[in-house]
């Protein structure tokens, strides 16, 4: 563990608008491609210290519902690195005992994607050291309006009431239903945002912005969020002394 962090303080679900590969590109006169493809080394790299670290869930936003506005040729072009990095990194994926999971809409994926990707998520599914979710083909909006559509379903088969419904029932209905909400959301690329990403579990996360660029976040820029989240006070809308005062005292009851 890195003597910067605490780690009885990690937070448990990392969430992550991988965003600047286009810009990465475009300083080294590159074509955007090019960054996206860098851009994967750096999922690489911090899944893999994610789950060095212990992290129980991490999101990364890779595709949105808007990115279909990209030109074709950009569009294609991810979905073959998509295709390509689940095919290469599914053996390390196995053997670091990672659940993959898809968050999203699998109508509209190109039917080899999907085939892949699904694939590996079976393949997965008994494994809990990291709960790895890729957000493909996915908008927030969009899981909201899914979710109240499945719950009326549900009203009109009889098999729940329609007063019955709390924030909470109704965020089963979601894809991230059995995972924690992200406490941490990181967006890289300076972009002051949330682009339709995760917008009811990200309700209480703490905002991390940097300008970093996609391709150029690594270990050590993850390492400075995760400090930088340590010193936030998370209040949930408490006073910062109902806070500290909880803080202290679990802290007693631990040295007991
Ligand atoms: C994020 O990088 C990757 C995806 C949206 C798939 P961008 O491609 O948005 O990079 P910029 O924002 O243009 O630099
Ligand atoms: C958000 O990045 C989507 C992903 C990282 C997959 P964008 O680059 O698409 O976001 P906007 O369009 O700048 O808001
Ligand atoms: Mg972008």
């Amino acid at each position: 563990m890195n003597p910067q962090l605490d780690p009885e303080r990690l937070p448990r679900h990392i969430a992550i608008i991988m965003d600047g590969n286009g810009r990465w590109a475009r300083e080294r006169n590159r074509n955007r491609i090019f960054g996206h493809r860098e851009g994967s080394d750096s999922v690489r790299n911090i899944v893999s210290c994610c789950r060095t670290l212990g992290i129980p869930y991490l999101t990364l936003y890779a595709f949105s519902k808007e990115n279909w506005q990209r030109p074709d040729r950009e569009v294609k072009a991810l979905w073959r690195l998509l295709k390509s990095f689940l095919k290469s990194q599914l053996p390390e994926i196995i053997e670091k005992e990672i659940r993959l999971c898809h968050l999203g809409d699998p109508e509209g994926i190109p039917e080899d994607v999907l085939a892949q990707l699904q694939a590996a998520v079976a393949e997965t599914a008994r494994y809990d050291k990291l709960t790895l979710s890729l957000a493909i083909n996915y908008g927030g909006r969009q899981e909201i309006t899914r979710a109240a559509r499945l719950f009326a379903a549900d009203v009109q088969q009889g098999k729940c009431d329609l007063h019955a419904l709390t924030p909470d029932r109704l965020s089963e209905y979601l894809f991230t239903t059995e995972f924690p909400d992200p406490d941490l959301m990181i967006r890289t690329g300076g972009e002051y945002r949330v682009s339709n990403f995760l917008l009811w579990q990200l309700a209480y996360a703490e905002l991390y912005i940097t300008k970093v660029l996609w391709p150029d976040f690594r270990e050590p820029q993850l390492i400075e969020a995760l400090c930088e989240y340590q010193h936030r006070e998370r209040r949930f809308g408490k006073t910062s002394e109902q806070v500290r005062r909880t803080r202290s005292r679990t802290g007693e009851a631990k040295r007991l």
